[in-house]
């Protein structure tokens, strides 16, 4: 028996080309490892009515981590609109499959390092080495939405917020409400994580990004749980930042950040825009980590566009395979993965498309993978 059951999820367009690519490195470092392919994504919507069916989530509940690729999501009208004529109308509707795993199996980490290897043309500037902290399971992804509002809902809320007078008496099809919902526990636990790293790897800084002084519930409690947990790591910089100029700030100064922790919807917009700022979409990796289970995949999406071309940049899923062997212990493997990859973004033969050059998806994993003997 191999030492680890890994579920592979490829999903769809290109996730099915950069895991292809990610399996030429795990299977040059040898790693002891059973790989199990689960069914996820668009073509199991349209036939099944499930873009990640009841076996894939029992598939999930035995393995040791997960890898995935990518999947397609549309608007629910369009999603509805490809259903396979048998489930058309029975009231299905689309839910993003990754938010859903999250939440399945209180994913609460999602672990963004964006680091800039030395010689990458896209870098933005050399030498940047942030790692983003994104909480993972609540905040506006709660899932708990309206549209329309229910009568219920509108008259709890025109009884309990005075703010709500100014939507009192629309028509429930003419507003909308999705609730931004935060936990004292799950603010605890993302910002414990990135304190926790930041001690571990001796990291400076932690910076709290927030909006508590407009969102003054939410965001007030992320924030007042943010500076309790601090309090605990005297030797680490606490710093806090609304999320709007912060954007600004990281632009203007990467240097002045180092750790930084955010709610769940801040840390998908700020870990985009850093992502960008060490080489885009080609170079975003991502772990989604709970207590029993981590899932790993490139925060690119399905570029349907060039699905089976092999074009698009590998090195995102192969940093993602990079993460998961750290977190099964495999840190040796890990960082000779990490060492290979910056060799080759180095030495500049082996460049995919986004970063100017003609290498195919698979050839850069080779490339990878030439440097690990
Ligand atoms: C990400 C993505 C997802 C998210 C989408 C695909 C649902 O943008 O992982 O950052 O919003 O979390
Ligand atoms: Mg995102």
């Amino acid at each position: 028996m191999a030492k680890y059951r890994i579920a592979w999820l490829p999903g769809d367009g290109v996730g099915v080309d950069v895991m292809e690519a990610a399996k030429i490195v795990l299977d040059r470092l040898a790693l002891d490892a059973e790989y199990i392919h689960g069914d996820i994504g668009w073509e199991f919507w349209r036939s099944e009515g499930d873009a990640f069916p009841a076996r894939t989530i029992e598939l999930l509940k035995n393995v040791d981590a997960a890898m995935f690729g990518a999947i397609t999501s549309k608007p629910v009208k369009a999603a509805e609109a490809e259903l396979v004529d048998s489930l058309k109308g029975t009231g299905l509707t689309y839910r993003s499959p990754i938010v859903r795993m999250r939440q399945l199996f209180d994913l609460y980490t999602c672990l963004r390092p964006c680091k800039a290897y030395p010689g990458n043309p896209l870098n933005y500037r050399e030498g940047l080495d942030l790692v983003i902290f994104r909480e993972n399971t609540e905040d506006l992804y709660a899932g708990v939405e309206y549209s329309p509002v229910p009568a219920e809902v509108a008259e709890t809320l025109s009884k309990t917020a005075k703010a709500f007078a100014a939507f009192k008496g629309l028509a429930p099809t003419d507003y909308a409400v999705s609730c931004k919902i935060n936990t004292r526990k799950g603010s605890e636990r993302i910002v414990r994580a990135a304190f926790d790293f930041a001690r571990k790897f001796g990291r400076k800084k932690v910076t709290v990004v927030h909006k508590a002084n407009v969102v003054r519930a939410t965001d007030g409690l992320f924030l007042e749980v943010a500076r309790e947990v601090g309090k605990q790591f005297p030797e680490i910089v606490f710093d806090e930042a609304n999320v709007d100029a912060m954007t600004m700030w990281v632009l203007k100064n990467p240097f002045n950040y180092d750790v930084i922790v955010a709610p769940n919807l801040y840390g998908d917009i700020v870990s985009d825009l850093c992502a960008q700022m060490v080489g885009g979409l080609g170079f975003g990796c991502s772990g989604n980590i709970g207590d029993k289970l981590a899932v790993f995949e490139p925060t690119h999406g399905s570029a349907p566009k060039y699905a089976g071309q092999y074009k698009v940049n590998p090195i995102a899923t192969i940093m993602a395979a990079k993460m998961m062997l750290d977190w099964l212990g495999e840190t040796e493997k890990g960082t000779r993965l990490e060492q290979a990859v910056a060799a080759v973004v180095a030495e500049g033969r082996a460049r995919t498309y986004d970063m100017g050059g003609t290498t195919k998806t698979l050839e850069m994993a080779e490339a990878i993978a030439s440097k690990l003997a």
